[in-house]
């Protein structure tokens, strides 16, 4: 928990990456049971992008991250830590954060993935700030990246419309600024029902046999219904939990970047803050549910539409599979 600290970890610039493929509602209405208006009215989503076959998370984090470095102006060799937050790396092992920091030509520097699902960009934004504030790292590259495509059942209506692939990265470091910077954070988890969602084969749980495979086991399942009565219930108590650390109400909030998972979530979201849906940035419509990547591609998106500005405070929250939740106050 970090509040009014005489130094602050400070995003120096950010960077996001969409694949080309546009993939619209009524493309999936052309092989399932599903229509446009149905998807459009109970998510919010209009298309998403979908990555290329050969387009791995690592390819996607690499122009994300290439993107953040240029806005953060820096060179790169200054960059001593690289975490990728995803839960569809390129592979088991090694981490995609090793994999981008070989394309980023960044010998030796620390690399890992973290893995806490839709959560990820941000509980690594309060992972790495901690770090960064204790002086074991300078300067740092965090990725959210997904290829959610990858783990979609293109046979279940209720799980494959919602998703999109896509990155988002922030450059960190730490500067003498008290009250700047990342102020207050929370970072929350209950494992007790991973069946709500979650992804059952090709664990150590459920190796890859022909029968998982057949079975569909190496797919997104979900309980809808549970995860978004828990979603607008744990991102609500997140948010006033880390305004309340650092003495802010949500009237004090100049813009709030939610998790990008259903519009009707951030609907509920808004009444239970009571903040106007003016002061959020929302770009679900144009990406589905990008998971790890849905926060830092909005923020990026309103960084340079120029929707922050010096001084403004911003709240940006989660929460994913876990379940898991986060959220992170940023005077900017
Ligand atoms: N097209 C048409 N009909 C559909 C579709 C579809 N794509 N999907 C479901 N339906 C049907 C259902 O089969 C059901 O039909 P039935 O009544 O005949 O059984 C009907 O629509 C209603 O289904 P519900 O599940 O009640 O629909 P709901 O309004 O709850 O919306 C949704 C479902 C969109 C999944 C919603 O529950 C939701 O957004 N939940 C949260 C999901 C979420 O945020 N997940 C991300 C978590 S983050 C992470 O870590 C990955």
């Amino acid at each position: 928990m970090t509040t009014l600290s005489p130094r602050s970890a400070v995003i120096l610039g950010t960077g996001s990456y969409t694949p080309e493929r546009i993939v619209s509602n009524e493309d999936f209405a052309e092989s399932l049971d599903t229509s446009d208006e149905w998807i459009r009215t109970r998510t919010g989503i209009h298309q998403r992008r979908f990555a290329a076959p050969e387009e791995a998370t690592s390819e996607m984090s690499c122009k994300a991250a290439e993107a953040a470095i240029a806005a953060a102006g820096i060179d790169r060799s200054e960059i001593d830590l690289i975490v990728v937050a995803t839960m569809t790396p390129d592979m088991p092992f090694p981490s995609t954060a090793c994999l981008l920091q070989s394309k980023l030509g960044l010998p030796n520097v620390a690399a890992f993935d973290l893995q806490a699902a839709c959560s990820g960009f941000v509980y690594g934004l309060n992972v790495v700030s901690g770090l960064l504030l204790s002086g074991r790292h300078k300067k740092a590259l965090l990725v959210g990246a997904e290829k959610m495509s990858s783990i979609l059942d293109f046979e279940d209506r209720t799980t494959c419309v919602l998703f999109g692939d896509g990155a988002g990265a922030a450059v960190l470091g730490v500067e003498d600024c008290a009250g700047k910077g990342v102020i207050a954070s929370l970072s929350g988890a209950d494992g007790s029902q991973p069946e709500l969602l979650q992804q059952p084969g090709g664990g150590s749980a459920l190796p890859p046999t022909h029968a998982s495979l057949d079975q569909r086991q190496h797919f997104l399942k979900m309980n809808g219904k549970e995860i978004f009565k828990l979603a607008v219930r744990v991102m609500g108590n997140a948010c006033k939990d880390t305004l309340q650390q650092a003495g802010y109400s949500a009237d004090d909030l100049d813009l709030v970047i939610p998790h990008q998972a259903n519009m009707r979530i951030i609907e509920s979201l808004q009444k239970r803050l009571d903040i106007d849906h003016s002061k959020f940035h929302n770009n679900l419509h144009l990406y589905g549910n990008t998971s790890a990547a849905s926060v830092p591609l909005a923020l990026d998106e309103a960084i340079r539409a120029g929707r922050i500005q010096s001084g403004d405070l911003i709240l940006l929250v989660a929460f994913g599979a876990g379940l898991t939740w986060a959220s992170t106050l940023i005077k900017w």
